[in-house]
C-alpha cells in the first residue's frame, strides 16, 4: 500500500532519488559501491563539486561571493560554529522556537547574546515582529521556519549586520532573495536528502573577523579552502543530496516547487479552518507552508481518527510533544495526492461525528 509520509524529518524523498541512491549503493563506479569508493576519487570529487554548485545555482547565488559546504554534525553543530566564527562581542537572536532557543543557548557559551524578540511565553505560536537590530552587533540570527510549532517567517529584516539564518526546514521550498543572507545553514534531512550532512552557504567576506582561535573542524575558512573535503565527507548523504538538488532543478527549480507547496498548504489549511473538529495551532499570518500544526478539538474522536489515518496509509502526523495534537509536514517531495488523502480522512471524520 502506498504510504503518505508526513514525517517532520527525516522525511519523504523523491522516489526517483531513492532508486538512484539505492542503485549507487550497489554499483556507483565500475562495479564499486558508493559506500566503498575513496572520497578523493574523481567520481566522488565530481559529486561534491556538483552538489556545491547546484546548491548555489538553485538559490541564485552563483558568482555573488558565496561558498557552499556540505558539513557534518547536523544543524545543531551550526549553532556553535556560527558563534565561534562570527561572534566577537554581541549578537542578536530572534527566539521564535525550540531550535532558535537552542541556538541561543550554544552561542551564549562564547559571548553576549541579545534576544531582539521572543514568542516563548506564547509557546511560540507566532513569529516575533517589530524589533530593531542595532548596528554594532556582530550578526543577527533567525530561524526561517519553526518545524515544531508550524510558524514561518514571511519576510526578513533589512539587517544592518550580517544576516544568519537556520533554514533547516524550508530551504529550497520558496522563492526568497537569498542574497539578503550572509550565512544560511540547513540540515539535509527535510528538503534536501537523508540525515548526515548539513548545507552551509556563506558569503566569504564575513569571515576572519573574530580574534579567537577556532578549532580546524569548526572553522568555515578551513572547510572552504579544502573544497568541503577537510575530512572524510558523508559520501552517501552528499550524493543523495546532489540527486535531490538535480531532481529539483529538472522540475523547474524553487519557483516550480513553490507553486506546488502553496497548493498543498492551501488545501491543508482550508480543511483545518473549515472543519469544526480541528483547530490550527499557529496564528494564521505566520503559518508555515512546510509544517501544519493542528489539534483535534474533541478528544473522544482521537482513537477513531488515528485508526482512519492508519487505514489510509498516512504516516508521521503526530505532533511534537511540546505542542501536542498533530503536525502534517509537507516538504518538497510530498505529493499533492498525499495531502488530499489526509484531508479526505479529516472530512470523513466530520461526516461520521
Ligand atoms: C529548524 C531546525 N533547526 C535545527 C534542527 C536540528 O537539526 P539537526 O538534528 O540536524 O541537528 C532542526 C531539526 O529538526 C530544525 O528543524
Amino acid at each position: 500500500m502506498k504510504k503518505h509520509n508526513f514525517s517532520a524529518g527525516p522525511c519523504v524523498l523523491p522516489k526517483s532519488v531513492i532508486e538512484q541512491a539505492a542503485a549507487a549503493v550497489l554499483n556507483f563506479d565500475d562495479g564499486l559501491s558508493l559506500l566503498e569508493i575513496s572520497h578523493r576519487s574523481k567520481p566522488f570529487v565530481d559529486v561534491m563539486e556538483n552538489a556545491r554548485s547546484l546548491a548555489l545555482e538553485l538559490l541564485g547565488l552563483e558568482g555573488k561571493g558565496y561558498k557552499a559546504l556540505f558539513l557534518q554534525g547536523g544543524a545543531s553543530t551550526q549553532f556553535l560554529m556560527v558563534a565561534l566564527n562570527l561572534l566577537e562581542k554581541r549578537a542578536g537572536y530572534l527566539n521564535s522556537g525550540t531550535w532558535a532557543d537552542k541556538s541561543i543557548k550554544e552561542a551564549k557559551i562564547y559571548d553576549d547574546i541579545y534576544e531582539v524578540g521572543s514568542s516563548k511565553s506564547a509557546n511560540y505560536n507566532y513569529i516575533p515582529k517589530g524589533y530593531d537590530i542595532p548596528e554594532d552587533y556582530d550578526y543577527f540570527h533567525c530561524t526561517s521556519n519553526n518545524t515544531i510549532f508550524g510558524t514561518q517567517m514571511k519576510s526578513f529584516p533589512n539587517s544592518p549586520v550580517p544576516l544568519v539564518c537556520d533554514m533547516s526546514s524550508d530551504i529550497f521550498s520558496r522563492q526568497l532573495d537569498f542574497s539578503k543572507f550572509d550565512l544560511i545553514y540547513a540540515g539535509a534531512q527535510k528538503n534536501m536528502g537523508p540525515a548526515g550532512t548539513t548545507l552551509v552557504v556563506i558569503k566569504e567576506d564575513i569571515l576572519g573577523k573574530v580574534s579567537r582561535k577556532i578549532p580546524s573542524m569548526m572553522d568555515y575558512k578551513i572547510h572552504i579552502s579544502k573544497g568541503s573535503m577537510f575530512n572524510t565527507p558523508p559520501v552517501f548523504a552528499v550524493y543523495t543530496s546532489m540527486l535531490t538538488l538535480e531532481w529539483l532543478k529538472n522540475l523547474g527549480g524553487i519557483k516550480a516547487i513553490e507553486e506546488l507547496n502553496e497548493k498543498k498548504a492551501r488545501l491543508m489549511y482550508s480543511e483545518i479552518d473549515l472543519n469544526p473538529l480541528f483547530k490550527g495551532y499557529a496564528v494564521k499570518e505566520d503559518r508555515s507552508m512546510m509544517n501544519a500544526t493542528f489539534t483535534l478539538e474533541n478528544e473522544n474522536l482521537k482513537e477513531t481518527f488515528e485508526a482512519m489515518i492508519k487505514e489510509a496509509g498516512i504516516n508521521g502526523i503526530n505532533g511534537h510533544r511540546s505542542v501536542g495534537g498533530y503536525r502534517a509536514s509537507m516538504y518538497n517531495a510530498l505529493s499533492l495526492d498525499s495531502v488530499k488523502a489526509l484531508v479526505e480522512v479529516m472530512s470523513e471524520l466530520e461526516s461520521k461525528a
